[in-house]
């Protein structure tokens, strides 16, 4: 189910990025809270020897044909392509897949993570950067998607993700919506959100953050293990399933 024009905030955001207009990256949490970032659009278009260290190591562990699930401004897809690897890349708005292509992402399709079936083809590897493991939502549609992106991959299959850990924070705000959440039956890091732009509002999705220990418990049942984690600053790793 595709982005109505209204609706693609993120996809606008990346637009106005790439077109040299001012673009900042605002998110509000459905308990008010706004977190704004000026730094997050540049981010988007980092060329790969910008990128964070633990992003760079994480390259290393990606193989094969990929999937690259909310793949943005398509930096991800861009690089691995320039080193000769064949990429669908994947994003639910329409202008970050416009984006990536006039960027020279050969594969850039429409598509929800939701919605990943076959037609992309068998898959080695799929990526996740740019925190976008947070897409899996909650545990219920974590475990629903994981068991569907198993059914995708190949027999040497793999996820590579990049994962906020929401505990590594001392801010009251968050602790105190890691708290509302407990309450509500629902896992401390799972954040209700949307995003804004200019005229343009998402419509509000859950986003997940998860530790490591949680991530570990997540994903059993669904066919995939942790198999190793490359951490970093801030709360932020990679979690590489098989
Ligand atoms: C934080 S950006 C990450 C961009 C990119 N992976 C990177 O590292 O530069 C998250 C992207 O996920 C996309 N997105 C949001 N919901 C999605 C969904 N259900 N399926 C696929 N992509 C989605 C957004 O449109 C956005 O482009």
């Amino acid at each position: 189910m595709a982005l109505l024009d209204e609706q693609d905030a993120y996809g606008r955001l990346l637009l106005d990025a790439f077109e040299g207009r001012r673009a900042v990256e605002v998110v509000e949490r459905d308990d008010g809270f706004l977190m704004g970032s000026a730094a997050a659009p540049a981010n988007y278009f980092a060329p790969f020897r910008a990128w964070p260290a633990h992003q760079r190591q994480a390259m290393r562990l990606v193989r094969g044909r990929v999937l690259d699930v909310g793949c943005g401004a398509g930096r991800v897809a861009l690089h691995l392509q320039q080193r000769g690897q064949e990429v669908v890349a994947i994003d639910l708005s329409p202008l970050a897949v416009e984006v990536s292509r006039r960027r020279g992402v050969r594969d850039a399709r429409v598509l929800s993570i939701a919605e990943v079936d076959k037609r992309v083809g068998p898959i080695d590897t799929i990526v996740m950067m740019g925190n976008t493991f947070g897409l899996f939502g909650s545990a219920g549609r974590a475990k629903r998607l994981l068991r569907r992106l198993n059914s995708i991959g190949s027999d040497r299959r793999r996820i590579v993700a990049e994962v906020l850990d929401p505990y590594a924070t001392d801010d009251p705000d968050h602790l105190s919506y890691h708290e509302r959440n407990r309450q509500r039956g629902r896992m401390p890091g799972q954040l209700r959100i949307r995003i804004r732009h200019r005229h343009c509002t998402t419509p509000w999705f859950d986003y997940l953050f998860v530790s490591p220990a949680e991530l570990e418990a997540l994903v059993e049942g669904t066919g995939w293990s942790l198999k190793r984690t490359i951490p970093s600053s801030g709360g932020l790793y990679v979690a590489v399933l098989e």
